[in-house]
């Protein structure tokens, strides 16, 4: 591939818009009942109400909820979710996936998460599992350009956020352990332009990928401030019904489905038990990644819009 090919001048052309109707939301739970079901199980009383397809659910200006009915394409999630049967999940010391036997979870892409004897900000998982990496592209891809067709206003945002996770010159990963030049291309692809610290150019930084994992309600806590995690599963399985009790909405994702919503400083967990295989894919940008150098020649420090929260960092 050509220098040209690989870094377009101009974009390509969006697709077309998605039509999704708006709907503005509140809290049913009081501050203090929010709080004690931090760090519980979600159980059904707390989700009453079904998310409906194609409905941006707001509260303010911050959206909460959308849903995107079997709107990854057939190719990209096929090809993930062959390998998510491949993966190497392996056990993990966050409680949530510990509590439980079958549970397992990584993450790939991009963080800092400051731990003693790992500086790169690949994470391991990354560099141990290239072809599995290889066969989230296309997703990871599909969700960055279904939230651009869908909700453009919010994607604008969280592009400009994204901008600002710009790789410094001094900052190299060591990535001498893999050995396979195949392997090597595929861990590079993940920003081949040496530019950001974004997968490839979305509004995404890192992925956690679960398998079988019944999630406590809790607050992820460290997204950008305003932007949104993308969720699509994977597998062949009954239950995992995913909750936000703030509001009492909940949605049961199928093959191909889409949700993007906040779950930075909203609770949201898993209705349990899992039937079945189960793996969820949850796209993100991580404040680790932002703002690890100056942004120069990105145009103007974006200074919030559409009401949305500006970046920090
Ligand atoms: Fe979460």
């Amino acid at each position: 591939m050509d220098e040209v090919e690989d870094l377009p001048i101009h974009r390509e052309e969006p697709p077309p818009h998605i039509h999704v109707a708006e709907c503005q939301i509140k809290p049913l739970l009081k501050d203090t009942d929010y709080d004690a079901i931090n760090k519980c199980f979600a159980t059904p009383n707390l989700c009453q109400k079904e998310i409906e397809p194609n409905v941006v659910y707001k509260d303010g200006e911050q959206i909460k909820f959308l849903l995107l009915p079997r709107a990854i394409s057939e190719a990209a999630w096929l090809k993930a979710h062959v390998a998510a049967h491949d993966a190497h999940m392996q056990s993990n010391s966050r409680r949530e996936a510990n509590a439980q036997a079958y549970g397992r979870k990584l993450t790939l892409g991009w963080i800092d998460l400051r731990l003693p004897n790992y500086e790169n900000m690949r994470t391991a998982p990354t560099l141990e599992q290239p072809d599995l990496l290889a066969a989230l592209y296309p997703l990871i891809r599909d969700m960055d350009r279904l939230i651009e067709r869908a909700v453009p206003a919010y994607y604008n945002y969280a592009f400009k956020c994204a901008m600002t996770a710009v790789r410094p010159n001094t900052e190299h990963d060591d990535l001498s352990r893999i050995t396979n030049k195949r392997e090597l291309q595929i861990v590079e692809a993940l920003d081949p332009w040496s530019l950001t610290y974004t997968i490839r150019g979305t509004v995404f930084s890192t992925v956690e990928f679960n398998r079988n994992i019944v999630f406590k309600a809790h607050e992820d806590g460290h997204n950008v401030d305003g932007t949104c995690v993308g969720i699509t599963t994977l597998g062949s399985y009954a239950g995992g019904r995913l909750v936000f009790p703030r509001y009492g909405y909940s949605a049961e994702l199928g093959p191909r489905d889409f949700l993007l919503c906040d779950n930075n400083h909203e609770l949201h967990g898993n209705l349990g038990p899992i039937v079945g295989d189960r793996f969820s894919v949850v796209a993100f940008l991580h404040d680790s990644v932002c703002g690890r150098t100056e942004v120069d020649g990105w145009g103007p420090p974006y200074e919030g819009g559409d009401g949305l929260p500006t970046p920090e960092g």
